[in-house]
C-alpha cells in the first residue's frame, strides 16, 4: 500500500520514526492511543497524514446496529462484503421469519413480522462493494409514537419503567446513564436489537455459501431436557427446512419433552433457559490465527456469541466436559488418506469443534451458548420503586417465556459475521470474483500440501 511519508516533527523526534512509519501503515493502532493523536495532530500543520486510522480498522468486515425496541425501526449497518455478491431480500426475510418462531414466544412475535428493507449496497440483486444498510420497520411504533417521541413529547404519555426487573440492564443502566426510571435503558438493552443482526447475518451467510461454508444452528437443552448424543449437520440441515418451528430440536421425542417443559412454566408465570448449538459447515482450515491473542478464531466466537442478549457462557466443541476428562478422552487423533475434505488428514472425532490453536482446522466448527431463563415473570420477583424506594414486584411488560430456538438463530448470524470476517481477512477481494479466486487457490494449495 502506497502511502505518502510524513515529515518527523518535533515531537515526534521523540520518538522511533520507523515505528510509527509501520503503525501507521498497518492502521491498527487505536484512535483513542495517546501517542499517535499527539503525532498526527502536530503533523497535520506540516506534512498532512493520510486519515489511516479508523474505527474498528483490524478487520475487513465491520457492522453495528442501532435503533430502540419501541421506536420507528432498527437500521443495521454492515461495510466490507465485496462487489458482486448475489443478494436475495427474501433469504434476509427469511432469517428474520426463523428469529421470531419457537414454542414460548410472547405476543410481540405477532406483530412484529420482520421484513429486511435494503438502503444501500446493493443495487439490481448484487452488493456493489459500497456500505450496506439495512432498515426493520418497527410495527409496533404507531402504538409508541406518543410515549416515546423524538422531541419533547407530553410527558403524562410517556410509559415510565418503575421498578427494575432482577435479570434486565434496568438498574446497571439506570445508575450508569443517571437517569431516574429505566424505559431508555430496556429499550436499547432488549433483544429486539438482535433482529437487526441477524438481518446483516444473513448477508454474511450469502458470502459464506459462495465459499460452500452453512452456519445452522440447533437447539440442545431447553429447562432440565437435555440431548445428550452429537446432532450430525444433515439432520440439522433438515431443521431449517421446517415450516412449523416448535423447538428447533432435531430429537422428536425429546423435542415433546421440551414442549412440556415451557407449558409448566407458562402454566406457573415463570421462565426457562437453555443450550443452542451453532455448527458451520465446511469450513477450511486457517481461519483465525494465535498470533496475536485478538485474533484467535475461538475467541472472535465466544465474544460474537456472548454479545448476544441472555448468552451467559459459550463453549468451543466439548469444552466443558473436556475439562474434566482426561486428555486420552478429549483430544482428537489425526489420520491420513481421507477421500473428501479440504486435505487427506481425518479425524476420530471432533471434540475440538473445528478449532486448535485459535485456528479453524478443518472440521466442523461447533459453538454452544448458554442462555439464562428470560429475566421478565408474569410472577415478578422482588424489587424497588425507583421513586420511593420502597420494596415492590418488578414491573412487568409482556414477554417470551423461553427464547432458546431464537437465541440460537440469532447466534448463527453472529458466527456467520464472524466466519465472514475472517474469511475476508484471509482471501481478501474487492469483488466476489477476486475472493473467490483466491479462495480457490487456497484450497489448491491445501489439496497440495
Ligand atoms: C431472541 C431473544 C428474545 C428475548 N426476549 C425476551 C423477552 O421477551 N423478555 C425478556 O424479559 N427477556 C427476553 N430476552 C432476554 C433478555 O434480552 C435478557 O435477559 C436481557 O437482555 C438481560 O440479559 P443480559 O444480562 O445478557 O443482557 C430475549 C433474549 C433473546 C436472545
Amino acid at each position: 500500500m502506497a502511502r505518502a511519508r510524513p515529515e518527523p516533527t518535533q515531537k515526534t523526534k521523540t520518538l522511533s520514526h520507523c515505528t510509527l512509519q509501520f503503525a501507521i501503515w498497518i492502521g491498527k493502532i487505536p484512535s483513542n492511543c495517546c501517542f499517535l493523536c499527539e503525532v498526527s495532530t502536530t503533523s497535520v500543520t506540516r506534512n498532512p497524514i493520510p486519515r489511516t486510522i479508523r474505527y474498528n480498522q483490524k478487520f475487513m468486515l465491520r457492522y453495528f446496529t442501532a435503533g430502540e425496541s419501541h421506536g420507528e425501526a432498527l437500521v443495521a449497518f454492515l461495510s466490507g462484503i465485496p462487489a458482486g455478491l448475489k443478494v436475495d431480500q427474501a433469504v434476509l426475510d427469511r432469517e428474520l421469519w426463523r428469529r421470531q418462531q419457537g414454542y414460548g414466544r410472547g405476543g410481540r412475535m405477532k406483530i412484529e413480522r420482520d421484513s429486511a428493507h435494503i438502503l444501500s449496497g446493493v443495487r439490481h440483486g448484487i452488493t456493489i462493494g459500497s456500505p450496506i444498510s439495512v432498515q426493520l420497520e418497527n410495527r409496533d411504533w404507531k402504538n409508541w409514537q406518543e410515549s416515546l417521541p423524538i422531541g419533547d413529547g407530553d410527558p403524562a404519555k410517556h410509559k415510565r419503567v418503575a421498578s427494575p426487573r432482577p435479570g434486565h440492564a434496568d438498574l446497571a443502566g439506570a445508575l450508569k446513564y443517571n437517569f431516574p426510571e429505566a424505559r431508555y435503558i430496556l429499550e436499547r438493552a432488549s433483544a429486539r436489537e438482535s433482529a437487526a443482526r441477524v438481518a446483516i447475518g444473513a448477508i454474511a451467510k450469502l458470502f459464506l455459501r459462495e465459499l460452500g461454508i452453512e452456519v445452522l444452528s440447533h437447539v440442545v437443552t431447553t429447562g432440565s431436557v437435555t440431548l445428550r448424543e452429537q446432532v450430525p449437520w444433515d439432520k440439522i440441515r433438515a431443521l431449517y427446512d421446517r415450516e412449523d418451528v416448535l423447538l428447533n430440536c432435531a430429537d422428536p421425542q425429546g423435542e415433546s419433552q421440551m414442549k412440556e417443559e415451557v407449558d409448566k412454566v407458562l402454566r406457573t408465570g415463570d421462565s426457562l433457559g437453555g443450550v443452542f448449538e451453532v455448527v458451520a459447515h465446511q469450513v477450511p482450515p486457517g481461519l483465525g490465527t494465535y498470533a496475536q491473542w485478538d485474533e484467535r478464531l475461538d475467541a472472535l466466537l465466544a465474544a460474537a456469541v456472548m454479545s448476544l442478549q441472555a448468552v451467559k457462557a459459550v463453549e468451543i466443541g466439548s469444552g466443558v466436559a473436556s475439562a474434566f476428562s482426561p486428555g486420552s478422552l478429549v483430544h482428537d487423533e489425526i489420520g491420513y488418506a481421507a477421500k473428501s475434505g479440504f486435505t487427506a488428514f481425518s479425524r476420530t472425532r471432533n471434540n475440538a469443534g473445528g478449532i486448535e490453536g485459535g485456528i479453524s482446522n478443518g472440521e466442523e466448527i461447533r459453538v454452544r451458548g448458554y442462555l439464562k431463563p428470560i429475566s421478565t415473570l408474569r410472577r415478578p420477583l422482588q424489587s424497588v420503586d425507583f421513586t420511593t424506594r420502597e420494596p415492590v414486584k418488578a414491573a412487568y411488560e409482556r414477554s417470551d417465556v423461553c427464547v432458546v430456538p431464537a437465541a440460537g438463530v440469532a447466534a448463527e448470524a453472529m458466527v456467520a459475521l464472524t466466519l465472514a470476517r475472517c474469511a475476508l481477512d484471509k482471501f481478501g477481494g474487492d469483488s466476489m470474483t477476486e475472493t473467490v479466486r483466491n479462495f480457490q487457490g487456497y484450497c489448491q494449495q491445501l489439496k497440495n500440501y
